[in-house]
Parts: C-alpha cells; structure tokens; sequence
C-alpha cells in the first residue's frame, strides 16, 4: 500500500480569501492539467501544496491553437496553447467529481471571450464544490477576450463585477503584466468585488526560426514564463501590494519560481514535481 504523503508543516498554514491553506504553494494553471496531473508521477502528492489552480475553462469546449504551441527560450518557454479545455459542463460533471477535496483546495480558472461567457462559466462552477475561482482576464494567447479585457482597467473591472454578482464564493482576479498601469487596475479589481488577485500572467513573446525566417509559434506570439521573467513578476507584485494592502487584499505572486529562495519572497508555483515539498519544507524551517 502507498504511504500517505505528509501534510506540509503546520506553520505553513494560512488563511486566503477565507479559505484555510495548508501551504501558500499554489500550483499555478495550465501546469498541472485539471488536479490529476502530477498525480500521475511518483513521489508527489496534492497533499503536499496549499491550493491546485485548475486550466483555463470555457462556456464550450476549445481545440486550442495551432501548433507549435510550446517552444523553450534560454531561461523559461513560450507558450500559446489558446485555453485548450473540454468545457465548463465536462469539468463540473466529469472532472470535479474524481478530485479529491480532502488534499488540497481546487481552485477553478474562469476563461470567455465576452461578459456573458464569464458570468456563464462562474454561475456553473458557484454550482459545484469548487472552493474558489480565479478570473483569468489575462491570457495573452487567445484572439478574443483574455488580454482584451485584462488590459484595460474598466473592461476588468465589469468582468469582474458582472462574476460578482452570481457567486459567494472567493473571486481571485488574475492579472496581465502586459498593460500600462497594473495597480490601477488591481485598484478596480477589488473595488469590483475581487477577493483576491493573482499577479503575473505570462508577458507577451515570440521565438523565430532561423532557418524558416518564420515565427515559432503556430499564434505568431505566446506567454513568455520561467526564470526569466521573475524580476519583472516581482515589481509587479510591489505594485499591486501597494493597493491591495490597505483593503488586506491577498495576492498569489506568481512568475519564475524555481528554488525555495524564490518560493519564500514570492508565493508560489512549482518547477518541478519535487519543488512544492522541497519549498514548504525550506520556508518552514
Ligand atoms: C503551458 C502553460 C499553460 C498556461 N495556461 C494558463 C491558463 O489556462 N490560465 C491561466 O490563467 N494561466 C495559464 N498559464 C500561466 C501560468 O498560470 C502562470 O501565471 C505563468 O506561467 C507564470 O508563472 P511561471 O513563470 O511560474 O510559469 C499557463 C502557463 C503555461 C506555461
């Protein structure tokens, strides 16, 4: 029979949103599928982080973009996987179901092209036991929606306040670091009823050829993620701390973290399947 992994140290637990974490490493999404995914690889555990972001869901099912739609650059990869999902209807009917919410809590990524795909996709998931959804309006890769509104302060706001209105449950604004003013518009986040915010999404890149002379990408450009782009993430983190903290808004920094040292400055993600344990281990000594 498998051991059951440990709990991470009971130092590291902490309130989010009115949810209690057993860690703040959060697995970031879009890279651990929809909470089965590491699951699958020996050795690690959904017990050992605070909170799984599950992919980016849609009101319908999406194919995704054309390929290639991963490429690595020196410190990170590229990628423009264009919000490839089975479905809201699929993931609360068929997904959900097989998790278990006694390891870690399960946080749903809420995609659309337009308002009423937003307010669809979160009405579904208020109706299911997920404990809580992170409003992705900063996915650089999709032709409609994603950046169109995370870019724009007012835009994010009326997504924002338009999901407000058919959940209770906590509502995490996932934020673009591909816009002018971040904190104004982390400003009208929380003013619009966003719980919590999520600080960075991937910066917009492209990778060329060299011997086609042609873009690597299928989508010309994607979201650049990694080592590389965690001093950026971090001066954005500040920014949004900045107007979050009077109101005692959290926020889940995220971008580059790769090491425990980096996991302890900034809340965060996983590198590799051992990173979680070995970053709440570190910070909890
Ligand atoms: C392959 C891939 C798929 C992603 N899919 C999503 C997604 O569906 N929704 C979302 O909000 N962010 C998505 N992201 C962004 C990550 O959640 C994260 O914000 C970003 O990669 C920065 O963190 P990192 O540098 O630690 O990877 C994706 C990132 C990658 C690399």
């Amino acid at each position: 029979m498998a051991a059951i992994a440990p709990r991470p140290h009971p130092s590291l637990a902490l309130e989010f949103c009115g949810l209690r974490l057993a860690s703040p490493i959060v697995l970031l999404s879009g890279c651990v599928g929809f909470g089965e995914e590491y699951t699958r690889v020996e050795g690690f555990s959904n017990r050992e982080v605070g909170a799984i972001v599950l992919k980016g869901t849609t009101l319908k099912p999406r194919l995704g973009n054309p390929l290639h739609r991963v490429t690595e650059t020196p410190m990170g990869m590229i990628n423009a996987i264009g919000l490839q999902n089975p479905g809201v209807d699929h993931v609360v009917k068929n997904i959900l179901p097989t998790l278990d919410f006694g390891e870690t809590r399960f946080i749903a990524n809420v995609c659309g092209s337009t308002i009423d795909e937003y307010v669809e996709v979160t009405r579904r998931f208020d109706d299911s036991p997920i404990d809580a959804m992170e409003i992705n309006i900063s996915c650089p890769n999709v032709k409609e929606g994603g950046v169109q509104f995370g870019n724009y302060p007012e835009m994010s706001a009326r997504v924002v306040a338009a999901c407000r209105k058919v959940t209770k449950k906590p509502l995490i604004t996932k934020l673009s670091p591909n816009q002018t003013d971040i904190g104004e518009n982390a400003r009208l986040c929380i003013e619009a009823g966003s719980d919590g915010l999520a600080v960075i999404n991937t910066i917009s890149g492209m990778a060329v050829d060299l011997k086609t002379r042609r873009p690597v990408i299928g989508n010309v450009q994607g979201g650049v993620s990694g080592p590389a782009i965690k001093p950026i993430a971090l001066l954005k983190v500040r920014q949004v701390y900045e107007v979050a903290k009077p109101h005692r808004v959290p926020i889940i920094g995220q971008g580059g973290i790769a090491c425990a040292r980096s996991a302890a400055v900034s809340e965060g993600q996983r590198w590799n399947y051992q990173l979680p344990a070995r970053c709440g281990h570190e910070i909890s000594r």
